[in-house]
């Protein structure tokens, strides 16, 4: 398409979508998932370097249940639209930026914000979606394929023949993490609750239900040198065994503290003492590594960098789908002013998949 094209197109569209107006959903302030607002306003323009999107779906995050519990351990100010990515079309480009963008789907990563109709992003901010992938499908990957990506190839660098262990195989970041492991030729141990059992086996990892206990000694049965990388996001007690459970040259990558999800007091206490704790780890020698993932890591002393990075690892995992190394679940699609159900459906512990939310 070329710009003049698109600008055209987009002119007719944009005029549809104001008729529209903006739809967005707030979270007010520490509320069971009923307390979500659902506000109308007027589209935004897209200011100087930035684009606007048309959201074509976005998705229920784990950051979402810690954030109406005020419990994400930077999170804005109540009240503030919520949502963690999205992918959209975008419908204007600003000052500065390729009108040819203007028609083509995107992806992209935004902590906040995305559960809206329409979203104003930096244009360097979003990454293509290719031809031939669905809205809702790409929408599971952005958040959860670019953690399970950086995390095993950036962190933990597996190689084929290493068995490793996830905790939360059955979860958002922890399917794709699964199936990219598989993919590169390594074998998974993977935490879960009996009901992602018969699907874990089916890809070929070996589940343990962490509900019933004694994980550490059934990793120890299964793997007895120990394992080449342990992918845990929930943080508390049990990361001592994740830390044990390493083989020598192994890798622990923390990176969250879901066990804390309901706790009371400081929400930034969990996470910094397991930073502490990691690096600790990290430091003293004993032949292992233990690393705290954060996905925004280097976002603010090297921005320029932190994109290429970020659009290079969604681009693989976006072939990855592509190639059908990896398949995505979703377990429910819901219109955006269905926001409350979504969020009460997704903390229910009982689906499997990404709840993902659509105009
Ligand atoms: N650091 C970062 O940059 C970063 C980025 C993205 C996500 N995260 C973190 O990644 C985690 C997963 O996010 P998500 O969106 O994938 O969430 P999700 O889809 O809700 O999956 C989380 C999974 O955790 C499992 N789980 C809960 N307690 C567990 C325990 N004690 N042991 C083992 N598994 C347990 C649940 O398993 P069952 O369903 O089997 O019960 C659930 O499937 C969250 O903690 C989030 O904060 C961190």
């Amino acid at each position: 398409m070329n710009a003049k094209t698109g600008n055209q197109r987009l002119s007719a569209v944009e005029v549809d979508m104001n008729a529209e107006g903006l739809v967005e959903v707030v979270l007010p302030g520490k509320v069971e998932p009923e307390g979500l607002r659902i506000r109308h306003g007027d589209v935004p323009a897209a200011g100087p370097g930035q684009v606007l999107i048309r959201m074509e779906a976005t998705g229920v995050s784990f950051a979402e249940q810690q954030m109406r519990r005020g419990r994400y351990y930077d999170q804005p100010a109540f009240p503030f639209v919520p949502g963690y990515d999205l992918v959209g079309t975008v419908l204007a480009t600003g000052e500065g930026v390729e009108p040819a963008l203007a028609g083509t789907r995107v992806a992209a990563l935004v902590k906040v914000g995305g559960w809206a109709s329409h979203v104003l992003v930096d244009a360097a901010d979003v990454v293509p979606v290719p031809d031939g992938i669905g809205a809702a499908e790409a929408e599971t990957l952005v958040v959860n394929g670019i953690t399970a990506w950086q995390m095993l190839h950036r962190k933990a660098r597996v190689r084929a023949g290493q068995t490793i262990l996830v905790h939360g195989a059955g979860g958002g970041v922890g399917s794709v993490l699964v199936q990219l492991a598989h993919a590169a030729g390594v074998k998974v141990i993977g935490t879960a609750s009996a009901r992602h059992h018969d699907a874990l086996r089916d890809q070929g990892v070996t589940p343990i239900d962490y509900r019933t206990g004694h994980v550490a000694a059934r990793v120890r049965e299964l793997a007895s040198g120990g394992v080449d990388a342990v992918f845990d996001h929930v943080g508390g007690p049990g990361i001592v065994d994740s830390w044990r459970l390493l083989a020598p040259g192994g890798t622990l990558v923390s990176y969250g503290t879901a066990s804390t999800r309901d706790d009371e007091g400081s929400k930034q206490w969990p996470v910094l003492k397991l930073l502490g704790r990691v690096w600790l780890w990290h430091a003293l020698p004993n032949r292992r590594r233990a690393y705290f993932f954060n996905i925004w890591a280097g976002r603010a002393l090297a921005k320029n960098r932190f994109r290429a990075r970020l659009r290079t690892d969604l681009t693989q995992v976006f072939a990855a789908l592509q190639r059908g190394d990896i398949t995505v679940r979703i377990a429910a699609r819901l219109p955006l002013t269905r926001a409350a159900d979504a969020l009460r459906l997704a903390e229910s512990g009982t689906v499997a998949g990404k709840v993902v939310l659509i105009p």
